[in-house]
This record gives structure tokens, sequence and C-alpha cells, in this order.
């Protein structure tokens, strides 16, 4: 039997580690950032698409709250990109990159704690040439202090243009892999972590040098339009490069034009490509004046669970006959998703296979329409009619 004494100091010990154990106790969970953006191509919003130089402080706000109120945040849409004609047109006295005083007042800092009170992540924009393509002052050969600059100013994602001055899109002296290269050491010598952008159009191959210089994403072609020969000719271009995409190394075929003046079914075949492609996803449209259409578009979720997941790889073209496609793209679940296109002006049916799309043998699969919802199950055959100018997005899995 113990002793009263013994019990008191066997009474004391336990006190003494349970105040310990309450001290030492691991941090509470800290609370969940409002966007959390799961590794994946960049998702944002843009202002060059809709609103070319006709910008300013004003509207850029309004687009960063429209993108927290609309649920484009929480769809993981995280950039605010701030494209040509924010700087003035002369840099400061110390050299350094100025906001356009008439319609930047308050300037680019306020701008981007703006846009990061929100939950947002600020985008701006400069060209590896002297001059931007609307002739304002841009990086080449001031890429440190520029860095530094944005770096102040809280920037985290640079869309870095080719443009040397207003009429001369190529910078001369150096390869395009050099200038890029020149950024983003500056970029990275600041510690602050800023997304580069890679826009030298494709003319180049960025394909083949744009991730080992340091870009994130790098275009693959010259500028969208809202129009269907351009979008198709975009989508063209795409074909043979699925192989230089990575996770974290992003083929960009340009912003989005989804609610710039295409018909319902272009928005959805414009989305539904994009996606396909692993594509980043920044919007290109007045996200304060959005119809159900371009906001159903925009937060398609299971094609943005597409966009999101590399799986195995970026999608494909398999097979094209005249005006209509299938493309493919494996999902890392051991799903597929295929986009059967229509390029032709009217109706048409476009079919295909679960052996063809490449999904293993099983009794049945199940399909979902990522446009209109479940469709029965199949045993092999997929597809159906397809509007002009449009598409049909399947997710495919085979049954257990
Ligand atoms: C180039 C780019 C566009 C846009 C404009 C701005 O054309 O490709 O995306 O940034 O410059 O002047």
């Amino acid at each position: 039997m113990l002793s009263r004494r013994w019990w008191f100091v066997l009474a004391a010990i336990v006190l003494v580690i349970g105040v310990a154990a309450w001290y030492v106790r691991p941090d509470e969970a800290e609370p969940a950032p409002a966007v959390q953006q799961a590794a994946g191509p960049p998702m944002g919003w843009n202002s060059w698409n809709r609103f070319a130089c006709d910008i300013d402080e004003q509207l850029v706000r309004g687009q960063a709250d429209a993108m927290a109120e609309s649920g484009m945040r929480d769809a993981g849409y995280t950039y605010v990109v701030v494209d040509d004609c924010w700087m003035a047109e002369e840099r400061d006295a110390d050299g350094k990159l100025q906001a356009d005083p008439a319609t930047f007042p308050s300037g680019m800092k306020a701008l981007g704690d703006h846009i990061h009170a929100q939950g947002l992540k600020f985008g701006i924009y400069s060209s590896a040439g002297s001059r931007t393509c609307e002739g304002r002052p841009a990086s080449r050969d001031h890429e440190e202090v520029d860095a530094r600059t944005f770096a102040e100013w809280g920037v985290d994602f640079l869309k870095y243009d080719y443009c040397e001055s207003k009429n001369a899109d190529r910078p001369t002296g150096l390869p395009a892999r050099d200038r890029y290269q020149r950024m983003s050491d500056a970029l990275r010598a600041t510690g602050r972590p800023i997304v580069l952008s890679v826009v030298e159009w494709g003319d180049e191959k960025p394909w083949e040098w744009a991730y080992d210089a340091g870009g994130t994403m790098w275009r693959t072609t010259r500028d969208i339009k809202p129009n269907w020969p351009n979008i198709t000719g975009i989508l063209d271009q795409q074909v043979g490069l699925e192989r230089y995409a990575r996770q974290g190394g992003w083929n960009d075929p340009d912003m989005l034009e989804v609610g710039n003046g295409l018909n319902e079914d272009e928005n959805q075949f414009h989305m539904t490509m994009w996606c396909l492609l692993n594509a980043p996803l920044m919007a290109g449209n007045d996200l304060t004046a959005m119809d159900s259409v371009t906001s159903g578009a925009l937060l398609n979720r299971g094609l943005l669970d597409v966009q999101r997941d590399f799986g195995q790889g970026q999608g494909r073209r398999l097979r094209q006959d005249g005006d209509t496609e299938v493309w493919v793209k494996g999902m890392s679940d051991g799903s597929v998703a295929v986009a059967l296109l229509n390029r032709g002006t009217e109706a048409t049916s476009v079919t295909t296979t679960v052996s063809e799309v490449g999904l293993p043998s099983a009794g049945s699969y199940r399909v979902l329409d990522l446009w209109n919802g479940e469709q029965p199950a199949t045993s092999g055959p997929l597809g159906g009619d397809v509007a002009g100018h449009g598409v049909m997005a399947l997710r495919v899995w085979p049954s257990r």
C-alpha cells in the first residue's frame, strides 16, 4: 500500500505532466486560406481580351470583387492580372516603372493590397523589349529593378510579353530564351515567389525551353480573338505539343474568350478544349456582367476537374474525320475525358468507343456528360449528335 506521502507525490507528477502536455500541444490548425489553389495550371482573370488599354484601378478592383463574389475564386480562379497600359509613359527619376497617374492614381501596391484582401493573387504585365506592344516602358535591360519593384508591390504573377515597341514585335540582340532567363533570374533574386508567364507567342518554340528558363506557362500561339476560325486555328496549333506539358509547366493556348461574343455552343467548345489541354484558364470577359451561359461555362466543375488533373498528360487529338474530331485525356483515377467535336455548321453524329479512347475492358461503363449530366451506362459505344460548332464532353469510368 502507498503511504499518503507517495500518493501526494504521484498526484503532483500527474499534474506536472498534464500541465506540460497542455503547454506543448501542437498549434491549433491555421484557419484555411480563402483560396486553396491546388497544383495545376494557373487560373484567374486578365484585363486584355475584353478591355485592352481601357483600364483603370476602379475597373480592376471591381473585377477582383466580382471574382470573389461570383464563385470564381472558390472554383480556383486566383490571379487578377493587369495587362498592358497600367504603367506611366515614362519611368520615375530612380528608373523605376510607375503606375499611370491618370488611371491608377492610388498606385500598384494599393491595388495589390485590395486584390490580396479578397483572398486573390496579384498579376502584372511587362515585356522583354524596351517598350510594350502599346508603347509603354518595358523591362529590357531593367530586369532587376523591375523585378524588385514588382516584389515590393506584392506581385504574384508576371505576364512577360515579347514586344519591343508598338511597331516591332521582336526584341533584337538576344535570343528569346535569354531574355526570359534574365527576368526569371531577377524574379528569383527578389525572394518572392512570382509565377512567370512566358508570352513569346510560339515563334521560337518556347515549349522546348521556357520551363528550363523559369516559366510556369508559355504561349504557343499569337493572340486569341473571340471568333470561330481563330479559336479552331489555335486548337490545331496545339496538336503535337502535348508531350511538352508537365506538372508545373503548361502549354498556354492564350486566355479565354468565353463570354466575349461567341455563341453558346462555341463557348462550350472553347471551354471544353482548354480544359482538356490542361491550359491555364485566364478568364477574359467582364466578370461584373456575366450571363448564366458564361458563368455556367467558366464554373463547370466537371471540366475544371479535368483541367486541374494532369493525370496521364495533356489531352490529345485521337482522330480527325473532316469536320469531326475525337480528343482524349486519361485522368489519374483511371477514367477518360473525351471530347467529340463538330466543326461544321449543322448538327451531326460524332461517335467513338471505350476501346478507341483507351479504357480497359469492363462489363459496363459509367458515362457523365460534362455539360448535360449523367447518361445511361454503356457497354462500348460513346457519343451522339453534336451541334454545329459544338462539342460533347464526356467522362467515362469502367464499372468495377
Ligand atoms: C500581346 C500579347 C497580348 C496582350 C498584348 C498587350 O499582343 O500577346 O496577350 O498582352 O500584347 O499589348
